[in-house]
């Protein structure tokens, strides 16, 4: 896909290595037992996708819908549960995979829920993270990439819904940016 507003920050073979890295990583760190990821809809499902085909070992997936952005790019505060899990998790070990994270609302709100319903563990793995803009602490184990304050699509991450299927990731430059 060429856009003149799309620049390359991580191309797909970064990506990728990445990514096996990560699921050799998180395959070591849970050698036995049941590993339960939960993927956070829409944005993180291509990378989960991906992270489970990386891992060395049996990994049961579900998935949850959350809300915070509509089309805008700034986190409103206001989080809903738009799908929640099929699966009990109490007494699992549980792996919540997310596209990125930013302000840090969305997985702090995530995380309380989910730690109510007593997993035996519970950790995150994000794809992106960027730091400079959290406003909640969020313990994040497994990240895949820090990147500067600046807005990023594809592999999975939207502008207004646009853009995910991109095989790299790219900011969108501040020109058609800039009216959210
Ligand atoms: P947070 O609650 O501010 O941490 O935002 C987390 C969610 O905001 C992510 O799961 C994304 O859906 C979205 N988001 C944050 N930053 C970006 C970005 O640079 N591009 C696309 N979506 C983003
Ligand atoms: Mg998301």
């Amino acid at each position: 896909m060429i856009d003149p507003k799309l620049r390359v920050l991580i191309p797909a073979q970064r990506i990728q290595e990445r990514i096996r890295e990560m699921g050799e990583q998180i395959s070591r760190d849970y050698p036995t037992g049941d590993l339960q990821f939960i993927c956070i809809l829409k944005g993180a499902c291509f990378f989960l996708t991906d992270l489970a085909r990386a891992m060395k070992r049996d990994v049961f997936v579900d998935f949850m819908g959350i809300s915070t952005y509509g089309g805008r790019k700034t986190s409103s505060g206001a989080v809903r549960v738009t799908k929640d899990l099929d699966i009990s998790l109490e007494g699992v070990d549980v792996l919540v995979v997310e596209d990125i994270v930013d302000s840090g609302i969305t997985l702090s709100y995530l995380m309380r829920i989910l730690e109510q319903r007593k997993p035996r563990s519970l950790r995150v793995a994000a794809l992106l993270d960027k730091p400079e803009r959290r406003q909640r602490p969020v313990p994040v184990t497994y990240v895949g990439f820090q990147i500067p304050d600046q807005f990023v699509v594809g592999f999975g991450l939207d502008y207004a819904e646009r853009y995910r299927n991109l095989d790299d990731i790219c900011v969108l430059e501040a020109e058609s940016a800039a009216s959210a």
